[in-house]
């Protein structure tokens, strides 16, 4: 655990050709991508698992285009810390059989995993950094691989890019979740794309979606109607921990999309039925210029309720827009709220990337404790359920064991904020 900086990754990833071989003939490795693949006729078709691997550089990049293990040396000191660390950590196993099949099939010869443990040890003295590794609490996922039908009952046009899609599961009464949560939409045809819950719980089988045009299954989406189907898995991953907040002030941070989870809270938090569980509300929410802003309507109505306080930002404003918060990026608008009582505020960060180191910043400076911050992370996601390796920080599943963390759990994880 102590040779996570030491010099022997660079040395050796540096040679790296990034061609995936070691992953693909091992007969341990098991990370995939999932395709959709029709027939000619467009009548038939079938959702097929093929291999991937994380040492290319797309395996972690997302629709902002953030990859999360930037450098060779990142992704080659990953699948050795996958095998020797993560999976043994998690299942009481090393995930190397020994075969030797990496070895040669690596061109520049350095997948060998006994040679770079033993060089490692040999050397353990030039090492420089350590890794802090605890697994954080997992939920067991009831998912499956099958999507259930829903059907599109109402279409929103929200902005430019954005859409609101409200949904419903058609062999369901109840559709349960927690804010925070996500599922995986699924067309067929096209593929599978998680997307989080934008409404709050409710006693009936609908939830709403809020989708940024991006690529093909965003983009099929937006081109369809209310009445089409479509299939959804979930709802996937661990939501934000709504007891743990009774009784504190609650100061919610957003940055872009980020405020679609984050909406799911806050109209929990806000309704009628738990506005007196909770403390004092801050939102802060960051977007790029006025025409990006979600929810404004909503947004002025819950500025209404008592003893909520809501500061806008935008990066800029370009002519011809208006605007009268502030200009600039969210941490900006900081120093306009006054939290009197920081050990007793729970923070809930949900934004880009970029965004949570220097938010965190803020809320640190301000005296909030890292155990009550909750973040909620962005990752490439397939399965959507702790089988596809896509969405690991460091072994951590996002999907699974996230996507809501609680920031101290994470903190010490090197690919967790970049
Ligand atoms: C937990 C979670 C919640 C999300 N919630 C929302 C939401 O509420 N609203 C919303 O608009 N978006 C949300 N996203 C992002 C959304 O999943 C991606 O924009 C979507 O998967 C892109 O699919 P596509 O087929 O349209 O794009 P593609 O055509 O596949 O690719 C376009 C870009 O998206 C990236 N991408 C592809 N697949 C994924 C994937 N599975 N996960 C992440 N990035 C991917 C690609 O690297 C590429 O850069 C969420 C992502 C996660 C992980
Ligand atoms: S030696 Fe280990 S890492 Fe290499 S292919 Fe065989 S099982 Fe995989
Ligand atoms: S086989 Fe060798 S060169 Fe290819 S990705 Fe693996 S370590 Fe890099
Ligand atoms: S998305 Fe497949 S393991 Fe998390």
């Amino acid at each position: 655990m102590d040779v996570y900086e030491h010099p022997f990754w660079e040395e050796k990833s540096e040679k790296c050709l990034q061609c995936g071989s070691c992953t693909i003939v091992c007969p341990t490795c098991y990370c995939y991508d999932v395709r959709d693949e029709v027939s000619i006729t467009l009548e038939s078709g079938e959702r097929i698992r093929v291999w991937d691997s994380c040492l290319l550089p797309d395996f972690t990049k997302i629709a902002s285009g953030e990859r999360f293990r930037k450098s060779k040396l990142d992704r080659y000191r990953h699948r050795f810390y996958r095998k020797g660390l993560y999976i043994p950590l998690r299942y009481n196993f090393i995930a190397c059989v020994g075969c030797g099949r990496c070895i040669k099939a690596c061109i520049p010869k350095i997948a060998n995993p006994a040679e770079a443990i033993n060089t490692i040890l040999e050397r353990k003295s030039e090492s420089k950094g350590k890794l802090i590794y605890k697994l954080p609490e997992g939920i067991e996922a009831k998912a499956s691989f099958v999507p259930e039908p829903a059907v599109i009952k109402r279409i929103e046009t929200l902005t430019e890019s954005e859409k609101l899609f409200e949904i419903e599961m058609m062999a369901r009464d109840k559709f349960d979740f927690q804010p925070g949560q996500f599922v995986e939409v699924s067309i067929f045809g096209v593929g599978e794309a998680p997307i989080s819950i934008s409404s709050p719980p409710s006693e009936n089988n609908r939830f709403e979606l809020v989708v940024r045009k991006v690529g093909s299954l965003t983009g099929k989406l937006h081109s369809m109607r209310e009445g089409d189907k479509i299939g959804i898995r979930g709802p996937l991953g661990k939501g934000f921990n709504t007891k743990e907040m009774e009784g504190k002030d609650l100061l919610f941070v957003a940055g872009g999309i980020g405020i679609v989870p984050l909406r799911s809270l806050i109209k929990y938090i806000l309704s009628e039925n738990n506005r007196s569980k909770f403390g004092k509300i801050f939102i802060l929410y960051g977007s790029r210029t006025p025409k990006d802003v979600l929810f404004m309507d909503e947004i002025r109505e819950w500025e209404k309720i008592r003893d909520v306080e809501i500061k806008l930002s935008v990066d800029t404003c370009p002519e011809g827009m208006s605007w009268d918060g502030c200009v600039g990026v969210v941490t900006t608008l900081f120093p306009k709220i006054e939290i009197k009582d920081p050990k007793n505020t729970v923070a809930v960060v949900v934004g880009p990337p970029v965004m949570y180191k220097f938010v965190i910043r803020c809320l640190k400076d301000i005296g909030i404790r890292d155990e009550d911050i909750s973040v909620s992370l962005e990752r490439r996601m397939k399965c959507g359920i702790g089988k596809c390796g896509h969405c690991q920080i460091s072994g951590v599943y996002v999907c699974k064991e996230g996507p809501v963390f609680r920031y101290s759990e994470i903190k010490d994880l090197p690919e967790a904020f970049s």
